[in-house]
């Protein structure tokens, strides 16, 4: 069959089964670039194949259906199925998956029972939600995503990857890459906020980190990419909830970061479990079968989230478990996550005519494909005399490495930081000061807070014989208790500074179904801190927390405010060294901060609309028609009170205006080229008295074209350090990728007539600008 004929099929299969479904179809571009070369090419090749095949001719319809079952053993991450005697599906080839079983000796014990007596003797893939580490705790994702540093992101997944295999998981349900917008979403800490440019680029890091060279290699471990897809736009930001949005919206924001992890060669992706246009993730052929594998050519599998399956009922598109698990799997949903549904259903419904035996063989394939290419059949087992595990210098020297780098500096009046150590008090308040486990942040895998150094402990180790600590808890994260207040008071008038260790529980108010409507400092926290800074001494802001927060009050009360999230095991000695100035702060926010919770969903990348309010002054009513009838609140500013790609550093950079290699661009030269086309330069000059990193960032702005585009978008980033009075060159090199957007039929264009602004700078409110046109 020729390309042609093939994409030609493609398309009559997808207006089929949009029909089918019910829903308008989607104009699928099938266009350039929509060849289905393989996404990984360890899942593709004659020599895969045949074993997979000859395996394949070996299976039972009850063993087929067996490789398409997923159970969770232990902690249970949603409501629970009930349970089920797992050594013997085993042993009877009916579980091709498990996952939250953890330790090399408890792997082993299931896989031997999958080795030596199933028939056929498939092995076991054992998941895991490792999310920013397995032992070794990093920052999370979000925080993560701060330090606009992938390389190190993808040192800190190997790590990770390497401590998970080492007890024989060798799949970990990470990366979340789901852009996010909505503040009150508890899950925006799992992804890498709310650009799709940062979050292609922190996507791919993962699944290299993960990944490695090659899945064969025993330290490897397949990633899940998730959760396809849109999960961030849940409507209001509540967790689960329903999704609807433009094609253009979902190609142009939601869809690029799945598409950079499938094209580094992501294994498995996992569906989501919110609905897509009325049709949910999970059910839904146009996500997972038109554009995951058609268009981009995956060849690996596709979980369901955990129960998704099932929850096709509740979502009211079946009226019982049967359809349910038809209509996923014929989707394109490969095994099923603990609904218990495939298991027992797909042999009946195959039986009874609903389910074509062809639809179940792709689905085995894909899972043995996956589980070849792991090597698991020739290395089935874990080391169980590998020593136990140890947070090393060596781990930890990482883990603070990336904590450091992931923590941004917010406001820093009067240079109140960096601390001096000698002859000084310092009061140290607030209950995240001393809360292990907290600084590991949500799904925190098997993380030891006893392998957390808290800030209390990294103060008393550094400050001991130089200055006096002071310490108070105050209050508690969610507690109605006043009455430690008073004791933090008296410990900061006693003090020369005061450093307030606030923010949010880490596993109850963010993470999975830890969707909140306020997004202040929860508790009594609020109040403490207003009582601390009504003591005349400087209060610096150390911020442990997980949503973005709403930072009105806090900004006004302290001098300081240091943006730490959760940062993992080494939480304390990385807020130390920066608070002391040993390390410079350099990450930059990966989403904007909110002023109230009234403007989310927020991000700086939005349309114009046709009233845009420009440079009016909106922090006042509006006086006239003109500052009145156009897109603004009346009661609060549009603009976050941080914006997206900001941070201080203890240095100040300059950026000279963007230098184009050449005036104007040609369009058909820009599609014929592809990559390169035009290159954009700017000096960056470290202007202050210490070294410093500076993440340089420019933005594209697009006037002119046939469809709406942001007011400015992220197209490139680099970290540039420099000493003092250095000057680097940045170059950032566009090419059709950057340059193109999306027509109204979906399809990627560079149009002639259209006009490109460029701004280069160290947020997304830069201003260093050019401008070119587009022939
Ligand atoms: C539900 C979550 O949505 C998903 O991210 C996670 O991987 C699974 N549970 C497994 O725990």
């Amino acid at each position: 069959m020729s390309v042609g004929e093939r994409r030609g099929r493609i398309r009559q299969a997808l207006r089929r089964s949009a029909r089918a479904s019910g829903i308008v179809a989607l104009l699928f571009s099938l266009g350039a670039g929509a060849a289905q070369a393989p996404s990984n090419a360890q899942l593709a090749g004659a020599e895969l194949n045949r074993r997979v095949e000859k395996l394949l001719r070996q299976m039972t319809l009850e063993e087929k259906a067996g490789q398409l079952a997923q159970y969770s053993i232990g902690t249970p991450t949603g409501p629970g199925t009930g349970r089920d005697d797992y050594e013997t599906l085993v042993r009877a080839g009916a579980v091709g998956s498990l996952f939250n079983v953890v330790g090399a000796r408890e792997t082993n014990h299931y896989q031997r029972i999958a080795m030596e007596q199933s028939r056929l003797k498939i092995p076991l893939l054992f998941g895991f939600d490792v999310i920013h580490g397995h032992r070794t705790l990093f920052p999370t994702p979000l925080a993560m995503a701060s330090s606009f540093n992938p390389a190190l992101v993808e040192q800190a997944m190997r790590m990770a990857g390497a401590e998970a295999s080492s007890e024989g998981i060798r799949w970990v349900f990470s990366p979340m890459v789901d852009i996010a917008r909505d503040a009150r979403w508890g899950r925006i800490i799992e992804g890498s906020g709310e650009d799709p440019y940062l979050g292609a680029a922190m996507a791919r890091a993962y699944v290299r980190g993960y990944q490695g060279k090659s899945l064969a290699e025993p330290t490897s471990v397949a990633a899940s990419v998730k959760h396809f897809a849109a999960y961030g736009a849940a409507e209001a930001g509540r967790d689960y909830n329903t999704v609807d949005m433009s094609e253009l919206t979902l190609r142009q924001v939601y869809l690029p970061p799945f598409q950079a992890a499938v094209a580094e060669g992501a294994a498995t992706v996992m569906s989501a479990f919110n609905s897509l246009n009325g049709v949910p993730a999970t059910a839904n052929p146009q996500l997972l079968t038109g554009i995951l594998r058609k268009e981009w050519g995956f060849n690996g599998f596709v979980v369901s989230d955990w129960t998704a399956v099932q929850e096709l009922v509740n979502h009211g598109i079946a009226l019982d478990g049967a359809t349910a698990a038809r209509k996923a799997l014929t989707a394109g949903v490969e095994m099923d996550m603990e609904s218990h549904l495939y298991g027992p259903g797909i042999p009946q419904l195959v039986r009874s005519g609903k389910l074509s035996q062809a639809v179940v063989d792709e689905a085995v394939r894909r899972v043995l494909r996956v589980k070849f290419a792991l090597g698991l059949f020739e290395h089935p087992y874990a080391d169980e005399k590998a020593a136990a595990y140890v947070a090393t210098a060596e781990k930890r020297e990482l883990a603070r490495r990336v904590a450091e780098e992931s923590i941004v500096l917010l406001k820093n009046e009067g240079g109140v930081l960096p601390l001096s150590t000698s002859g000084r008090k310092i009061a140290l308040v607030g209950p995240l000061a001393d809360s292990a486990g907290d600084m590991l942040g949500a799904w925190n895998g098997k993380g030891d807070p006893k392998d957390v150094v808290t800030l209390r402990a990294a103060l008393e180790r550094r400050l001991e014989g130089k200055a006096q600590l002071l310490y108070a808890k105050g209050t508690g994260i969610l507690s109605h208790d006043p009455s430690g207040i008073q004791q933090a008071v008296k410990a900061a008038e006693a003090s020369d500074v005061v450093i307030a260790a606030l923010g949010e529980d880490a596993s109850q108010m963010s993470g999975e179904a830890a969707s909140r409507t306020r997004l202040g400092l929860p508790g009594h926290q609020e109040q403490l801190l207003q009582a601390l800074a009504a003591t005349g001494k400087p209060v610096v802001l150390v911020l442990f927390n997980g949503h973005p927060l709403v930072l009105e009050n806090a900004q006004a009360h302290a001098r300081a405010i240091v943006e730490a999230w959760h940062p993992g095991i080494e939480a304390g000695n990385a807020v130390a060294n920066l608070l002391f100035g040993d390390v410079n702060f350099s990450a930059r926010l990966p989403v904007s901060l909110p002023r109230s919770v009234g403007q989310l969903p927020l991000y700086y990348s939005q349309l114009s609309t046709g009233r845009p309010a420009g440079t009016t002054d909106l922090t006042r009513l509006p006086r006239s028609t003109g500052e009145k009838y156009i897109s603004r609140y009346i009661d609060e500013q549009n603009s976050p009170l941080y914006p997206f790609g900001y941070g201080l550093s203890y240095t100040t950079f300059d950026f000279s205006p963007p230098v184009l290699s050449v005036p104007v661009l040609k369009a058909a030269a820009v599609k014929k080229r592809g990559q390169g086309v035009m290159r954009v330069k700017s000096q960056v000059r470290n202007t202050g008295k210490v070294r410093g990193t500076v993440v340089a960032q420019l933005y594209l702005g697009l006037r002119g074209a046939s469809t709406a585009q942001p007011v400015r978008q992220l197209v490139g980033f680099e970290r540039l350090t420099l000493a003092p009075g250095e000057s680097r060159d940045v170059e950032f090199t566009l090419g059709f990728q950057e340059l193109s957007f999306l027509d109204a039929n979906a399809a990627r264009v560079v149009e002639p007539g259209t006009q490109y602004e460029l701004w280069v700078g160290d947020s997304s409110e830069a201003t260093q600008h050019a401008r070119f046109a587009m022939e």
